[in-house]
């Protein structure tokens, strides 16, 4: 990565003064050539641990390693020139202690060149993200449904349903929100919490699944495109329907090499005369 295309980038401290202005658009990447495609339409590209299912067919994202994030952040790198790029700390990399969680978010930021680390955790993991912050690491909160504690959760199902889960969720979102981060993801919640900590909180709130009150917006890429169908969950809205088109491309594909309409003169090397 070239000094000038750092600058080309957005800053953490840019997206966090978008609070409150035109909605910050983020979406998911894993990849160079899907970062491509994205980047110019984006302000932030969340390389998430999403990836450990979406890419990797997992049934969560609490296997998804180090290393994983790390190659999969190289690689979304090499495919960016302009938006804010977050690397997602995977399960395991962060919770034991603030100087584990430290040493980390330097192997991400040093390894792939990016700008920023998320990791999940309400009022528990403020300390941490002082300490990081404070250390020149920039971080991304993410509250609310957080895909991380599935096993203690008992599955994934938005919160903010009742007066105690709003208490809960209210007190995460504040430790976040004055922690330092430089914004906070909140998933799948209910619309008026997501307005209340919008107006609350002093760094951009980036909803998924969490209403239209928030200051941006972020999905997995893959759920929007269609190229992820095993589950879609109710708060995605899929903009085209890539996994089908793929699969009748493929169908066309096999069925032109089993009559061999595949490969034509058109894409057969000849001997130079
Ligand atoms: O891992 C991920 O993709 C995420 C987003 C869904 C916010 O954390």
């Amino acid at each position: 990565m070239s000094a000038a295309g750092s600058q080309m980038r957005l800053t953490p401290t840019r997206i966090r003064a978008m609070k409150g202005g035109t909605p910050i658009v983020c979406l998911t990447a894993y990849t160079t050539p899907i970062a491509r495609l994205l980047d110019e339409h984006c302000d932030l590209l969340l390389v998430g641990d999403s990836l450990g299912m979406v890419l990797y067919g997992m049934e969560s994202t609490v296997a998804v390693t180090l290393d994983m994030m790390i190659a999969h952040g190289k690689a979304v790198m090499r495919g960016v020139a302009k938006s804010c790029v977050v690397v997602d700390m995977p399960f395991g990399s962060y919770q034991e202690s603030k100087e584990l969680a430290y040493r980390n978010a330097v192997r991400i930021l040093q390894e792939t060149g990016c700008d920023a680390v998320k990791l999940e955790g309400g009022g528990e993991m403020a300390e941490t993200i002082v300490f990081l912050t404070a250390r020149g690491i920039p971080v991304l909160g993410h509250i609310g449904l957080m895909p991380q504690q599935v096993h203690t959760a008992g599955g994934y199902r938005s919160v903010g349903h009742s007066d105690e889960e709003v208490a809960k969720i209210r007190l995460d979102a504040e430790a976040v929100g004055n922690s330092g981060a430089f914004a906070v993801v909140i998933e799948g919640t209910v619309e008026t919490f997501a307005r209340e900590m919008t107006a609350v909180i002093p760094v951009p709130t980036i909803g998924i699944g969490a209403s239209a009150a928030c200051d941006g917006q972020i999905l997995v890429s893959d759920d929007m495109l269609g190229l992820f169908n095993d589950f879609t969950p109710r708060f995605v809205k899929r903009y085209d329907e890539l996994g089908k088109r793929a699969g009748e491309a493929a169908a066309a594909y096999a069925g032109d090499v089993r009559c061999r309409a595949f490969p034509t003169e058109e894409y057969t090397f000849k001997r130079r005369s």
